[in-house]
């Protein structure tokens, strides 16, 4: 806790001195660009219909610290139940409060939009049960910048509000009542399966009502948490005239106005107004309404969140937030974003402002996710970081953890740190976990792939890579309960690997389960990245796993043919046959949770196999047909990507851009001897097509910043192989980048001749010395260097050097 208001002042005191300089310097960077005018909170926001955030990036727009507990914004109404108000957000609908919690870029059911409060003109016709008849229309756009958010009402009431890492600043211009309700959360439209639902609550009003407290009690939403509960302090500056609290009938889903329901809400003079038992999870609504004297044009609150007490909740706002000046606290919020994040990586042209704020945007994408809430835990007691929405390692291990590995280590280190943690007390690491449940496993145990990754790296930062293995031991040998869960009642979608009794007696994932092709590449992966730890820790047990890391072969049909292509992957049922009406270039019901598939086509799985491309090349047929195979997925009209998470005209093609199972897809071309210019090719295309610096520059979900990161690593003209110390080589959009790695000396990348027409690599110098390899290892980069790339107009061959390794090439004869 003195840290965090030690780290607080020493922000303020930088306000003077290191802010806001304007870059119109020449176009060049300084040591002290303010790189937080790059960002675009609303980027990300909307989808493919103007307007609205159907198809979107479902990004947080709000006020926000990285990877901060508070993320403070507005919550709107939409009745169309396509579209999910996920980071709460919509640019079209009313706003029914302003609220502390969200998560930024995800889909599934919505959680958080809890501890609100909403402004209010009168309190005629109102009902403050009924968000309808309280909801209000927007004057024009929201507006935002980092650290601030502003929205006015058509009601003449504007708000104004800023955060820090667990409290929020909100000024309210005009507003004559102040309306907090507990029952206040994110709902699903219409109710059921990973629907958030109002639990139960507690608010204590002080006599002279300018202080409330408690805590609310919500559950289900995206990870199907029995109940997860958030304490929360609050202030105005200003006393209110009168105040009530008031309680009224447990009605989720449905409105308090419908019939059998028309109980309307008990006002009380009582200082508190509570549920019922803290343990029961359908008490009544609570909440409190405040009436300000009619002079009173401006009134502040300042509201501090805890996830373990009451009291930690006011020392939160009291600390972080020791004055009422809202100026104050946005100005630390961007020092903080430039001093910590932003300025990992510094970019010396500033003329084109549009990709510079693609990339930094992107950048601050990628760190708003998972949840830091280290000292918060309320399950255990523990000295190692707590971080909650892991949202999910599914989108996040292909490359968001390994950026955050280079210019963020110790971020890095406490994601994984936590990770274990979980184990050590709940048995299983998560994949996807939010109100500190564990939930939503969507393919393999891929917090595997993260800690081996980290671990070939050498991350340390106090991670116990001891606990850190037996961990993944845990994801590879203990088969997790049925959770019987409602989107794939064949096994567990909490956590682990639900599928491991097909993968350990038969070897391969049977159609028994759900998801047998997508999870048998995924284990086969996971299996790789035990034996890449074990290498270290338990070289007995290496072989093993590097031999389970092969089983996807058993899937490959070498028959089976798709778009004038041989071999995919395919379902084996347990008896060895086939199904002769499969086809790879289909999704069988639409590619979800018990289809063969799970949001991606077999075309798109059969790319998958990082650590042994070589057996995966040499399945296809050699270099010039994988070649060829590479430019099908790209060819317009040839098949339709799976929608989910689809926007900006996906679904023309074999590949998806907006989903993660596509990512490596596009830079496989390294593979095969001089073809690196493809991989720069069709990254380029991609890019221009799909991402841009607007409301819609997200193709679809940026999935916790995964969707961002994948953009940020092409514009840095690199690309992680994860699980292996191995970066793939691609072609800078920056003509000099330097980007922290460790503490060490920076990684300076630069490109000589880059133009919008001059981009195909034609030649590289790492570390001084002349390159000829399409990839460069974590030790050319670990410690600082150069990439010296030059470019041209015109594709050059000259990736005339080894192909990038195959550590996990393994030739088994036991092929079906
Ligand atoms: C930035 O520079 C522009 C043009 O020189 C100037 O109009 C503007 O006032 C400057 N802004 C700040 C914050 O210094
Ligand atoms: C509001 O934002 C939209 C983009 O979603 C833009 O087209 C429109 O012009 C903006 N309206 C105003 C009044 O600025
Ligand atoms: C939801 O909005 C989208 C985009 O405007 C539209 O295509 C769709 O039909 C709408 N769905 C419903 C149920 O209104
Ligand atoms: C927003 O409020 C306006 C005015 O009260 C109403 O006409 C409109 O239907 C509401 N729209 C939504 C999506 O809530
Ligand atoms: C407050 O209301 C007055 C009168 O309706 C209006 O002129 C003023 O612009 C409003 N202030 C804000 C900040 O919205
Ligand atoms: C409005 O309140 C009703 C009744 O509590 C609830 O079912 C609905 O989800 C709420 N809508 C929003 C957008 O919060
Ligand atoms: C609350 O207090 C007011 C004024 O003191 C009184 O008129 C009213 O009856 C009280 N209401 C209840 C429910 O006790
Ligand atoms: C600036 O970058 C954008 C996005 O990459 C690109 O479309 C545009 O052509 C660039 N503009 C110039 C002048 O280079
Ligand atoms: C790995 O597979 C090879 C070839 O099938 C086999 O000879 C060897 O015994 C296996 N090793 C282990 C440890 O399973
Ligand atoms: C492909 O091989 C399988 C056995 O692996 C066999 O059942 C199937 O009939 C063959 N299909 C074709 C088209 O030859
Ligand atoms: C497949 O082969 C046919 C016949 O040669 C050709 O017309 C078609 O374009 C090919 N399709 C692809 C995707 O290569
Ligand atoms: C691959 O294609 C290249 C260029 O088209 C050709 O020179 C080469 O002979 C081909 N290799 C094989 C094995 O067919």
């Amino acid at each position: 806790m003195a840290l965090r208001s030690s780290t607080f002042l020493a922000a303020l005191s930088l306000i003077n001195t290191a802010v806001a300089q304007n870059s119109s310097s020449g176009g060049t960077s300084s040591a002290s660009t303010d790189w937080s005018q790059y960002v675009q909170p609303f980027l990300g926001t909307e989808g493919t219909v103007p307007g609205t955030s159907f198809n979107g990036g479902n990004c947080f727009p709000g006020a926000v610290l990285p990877f901060g507990s508070v993320k403070l914004g507005p919550d709107t109404t939409s009745f169309n139940t396509s579209i999910g108000q996920n980071a709460g957000y919509t640019p079209d609908g009313n706003i029914t409060g302003f609220s502390m919690t969200h998560v930024s870029g995800t889909g599934g059911g919505p959680i958080y939009g809890v501890v609100s409060q909403m402004p209010l003109v009168s309190l005629n016709g109102v009902n403050v049960l009924d968000n309808l008849t309280y909801m209000e229309p927007r004057m024009g756009n929201d507006s935002a910048s980092v650290g601030y958010y502003k929205s006015t009402f058509q009601n003449g009431i504007t708000t104004e509000l800023s955060a820090t890492s667990n409290a929020g600043i909100l000024q309210y211009t005009n507003a004559s009542h102040m309306l907090v309700d507990l029952s206040h959360y994110l709902p699903s439209n219409g109710g059921g399966y990973q629907s958030q639902f109002y639990a139960n609550g507690k608010i204590t009003v002080s006599s002279d009502g300018k202080q409330y407290q408690g805590w609310g009690i919500y559950k289900g939403a995206f990870s199907e948490i029995p109940a997860y509960q958030v304490y929360y302090c609050a202030e105005f500056d200003t006393t209110p005239e009168s105040w009530q609290t008031f309680s009224g009938l447990y009605t989720d889903p449905y409105w308090p106005n419908t019939p059998y329901l028309r109980s309307g809400p008990i006002f009380g003079n009582s200082s508190t107004a509570d549920g019922g038992p803290e343990s029961y999870l359908f008490g009544d609504r609570v909440g409190a309404i405040f009436s300000f004297a009619s002079d009173v044009t401006m009134i502040k609150s300042k509201i501090g969140i805890s996830w373990k007490s009451t009291d930690m909740a006011c020392q939160f706002k009291d600390q972080e937030i020791p004055g009422w000046d809202l100026q104050e606290v946005v100005q630390a919020a961007k020092n903080t974003w430039n001093n910590d994040i932003l300025s990992t990586i510094t970019i010396s042209d500033l003329s084109n402002v549009t990709r510079l704020e693609m990339f930094y945007t992107g950048l601050y994408h990628t760190t708003l996710m998972p949840t830091d809430k280290s000292g918060q835990n309320p399950h255990w007691q523990t000295d190692e970081p707590t971080y909650d929405d892991y949202y999910t390692f599914w989108d996040t291990f292909r490359c968001t953890n390994s950026l955050l590995l280079l210019i963020l280590p110790e971020r890095a280190a406490g994601i994984i740190r936590s990770a274990i943690d979980i184990w050590r007390h709940e048995v299983f690491m998560p994949d996807g976990r939010s109100g500190f449940y564990n939930g939503q496993v969507q393919g393999g145990s891929n917090a595997d792939n993260v800690l081996a990754d980290a671990y070939v790296k050498g991350l340390d930062y106090g991670i116990n890579w001891d606990d850190g293995y037996q961990a993944m031991l845990t994801d590879a040998e203990l088969t997790p309960y049925n959770t019987q869960d409602a989107g794939d009642p064949t096994s567990s979608v909490k956590e682990g690997r639900g599928a491991l009794p097909d993968w350990l007696n038969l070897g391969w994932i049977s159609p028994d389960y759900s998801r047998s092709i997508s999870r048998t590449v995924e284990y086969a992966l996971n299996d790789f990245s035990v034996a890449q730890v074990a290498a270290g820790l338990d070289p007995e047990n290496q072989q093993k796993y590097l031999n389970r890391s092969a089983n996807w072969q058993y899937l490959w049909q070498h028959n089976l043919t798709s778009y004038n292509f041989t071999g995919f992957l395919a379902p084996l049922f347990r008896n060895g046959s086939r199904d002769p009406g499969y086809q790879p270039g289909v999704c069988g019901e639409g590619c979800e949770a018990t289809s063969y598939t799970y949001e991606a086509l077999p075309w798109e799985y059969s790319w998958t196999v990082p650590f042994d491309m070589q057996t995966l090349i040499d399945f296809i047929g050699g270099a010039n047909t994988t070649e060829a195979r590479l430019d099908a997925m790209f060819i317009p009209g040839l098949g339709s990507a799976v929608g989910v998470n689809g926007g900006n005209g996906i679904g023309t093609t074999l590949y998806n851009p907006g989903n993660e199972p596509s990512f490596s897809t596009p830079l496989l071309y390294n593979y095969l001897p001089q073809r690196q210019w493809k991989a720069v090719m069709r990254t380029r295309q991609i890019v221009n097509r799909y991402y841009n610096n607007g409301r819609s520059g997200l193709p679809g979900n940026s999935d916790s910043g995964a969707i961002d990161s994948w953009m940020m690593w092409q514009m840095l003209g690199l690309y992680p192989v994860v699980t292996q110390p191995v970066y793939l080589i691609g072609s800078p959009w920056f003509s000099n980048i330097s980007m922290h790695v460790g503490n060490e000396t920076p990684l300076r990348i630069s490109a000589e001749n880059l133009s919008d027409d001059s981009y195909y690599v034609q030649s590289l110098k790492v570390n001084g010395q002349q390159w000829n390899q399409s990839w460069i290892s974590h030790d050319d980069i670990k410690n600082g260097g150069t990439l010296e790339f030059v470019l041209g107009s015109e594709p050059a061959r000259w990736d005339t050097g080894a192909v990038p390794p195959s550590p996990g090439h393994v030739v088994t004869n036991e092929i079906f």
